[in-house]
């Protein structure tokens, strides 16, 4: 066994939350005050890194930042969670980016990024020697990360090579174009939320979208916001609810269901167990400000699910 349960390739930034009712910006150099403003930890990757690392799951991960503040807070808040973050590059000639979140009561929000090094992250970064001390190897942000693109399908493929398994996030993509090559091909586990999946696969609908998928990738987590989520494998499917939650925000609920599922996935936990473990991590971080603040505990989690599901 590696030294790394969980080895993840992705963008580094921290986000800047501001909450009110409020918040579209004026021109004509007006001033509006907001409710509250919040610098956190940011990147789908990387609060999918920190998830994983609160339940317990020996994470590294790989990435590029600037020499500057946005880049040090980061690293600082991951070295603190107990991330090995010994193959992240710093690199003085890139400005760490952003993004500013604008969170209207109820939890929708508006994002502006600035990419900085996330879209400067290139092949000569990637230290492939590491592969051999982890266990598997996730990508998130894929669309994010434009110069590592043609390189992924050889990036997995060799992860592979080394015995690890392999996951992706892909989240969003700014440029709508949802080409993700065949790096499916290369891919164990494949975490979309329920959008995604179809304009990856180009289907009118879900369903067509997870027939699609479960003949290229063994093993699907799909995330549904307010409706859960579900999990399937070949034919096999379960599908689950959330749990009830106030909600303060949703900014990286994705990423702590990702990390919730990956830590079934890696100890061969049964399907539903997997997708039980990722809704309550989902669900429970969305009680406090920003992505990982309200990152549970396996224990936590697991004390939730017996609450939630009279187990
Ligand atoms: N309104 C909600 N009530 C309860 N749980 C929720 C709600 N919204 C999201 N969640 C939890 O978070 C999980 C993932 O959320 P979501 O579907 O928003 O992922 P996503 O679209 O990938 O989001 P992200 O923007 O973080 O990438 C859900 O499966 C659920 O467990
Ligand atoms: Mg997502």
């Amino acid at each position: 066994m590696g030294e790394f349960d969980l080895l993840v390739i992705g963008e580094i930034n921290p986000d800047l939350i501001l909450y009110g009712e409020n918040l579209a910006p004026a021109y004509g150099q007006q001033e509006k005050l907001v409710e509250a403003a919040k610098l956190t930890i940011g990147s789908s990757s990387v609060i999918l890194a920190c998830g994983a690392a609160r339940l317990g799951l020996r994470t590294a991960f790989i990435g590029l930042i600037g020499d500057d503040v946005f880049g040090r807070f980061m690293l600082d808040a991951m070295q603190e969670r107990g991330i090995d973050t010994s193959s992240c590059v710093v690199d003085a000639k890139v400005a760490t980016g952003i993004s500013i979140i604008l969170v209207r009561q109820g939890g929708d929000r508006a994002i502006l990024t600035f990419a900085g090094s996330m879209s400067e992250l290139k092949p000569k970064h990637i230290d492939t020697n590491r592969f051999s001390q982890a266990r598997h190897l996730h990508l998130g942000s894929y669309f994010l990360l434009s110069k590592l693109q043609p390189t992924l399908p050889e990036i997995f493929a060799e992860a592979r090579r080394q015995g690890l398994t392999t996951s992706l996030d892909t989240n969003w993509d700014p440029l709508g174009r949802w080409d993700i090559g065949d790096l499916l091909n290369h891919t164990d586990l494949f975490l979309p939320n329920e959008v995604e999946a179809q304009r990856i696969t180009k289907q009118p609908d879900l369903q067509s979208a997870l027939e699609y998928l479960a003949t290229v990738v063994p093993t699907l987590a799909v995330k549904k916001g307010a409706e859960g989520g579900l999990a399937r494998q070949g034919q096999m499917v379960v599908q689950l609810p959330p749990l009830p939650v106030d909600i303060v925000d949703t900014v990286g609920a994705g990423d702590s269901f990702d990390a919730g599922f990956l830590y079934g996935f890696l100890n061969h936990w049964p399907l539903v167990r997997s997708l039980r473990l990722a809704l309550a991590c989902g669900s429970l971080s969305t009680q406090a400000a920003g992505g990982t603040k309200a990152q549970p505990t396996l224990q936590e989690a697991e004390r939730w699910l017996e609450i939630g599901t009279g187990q």
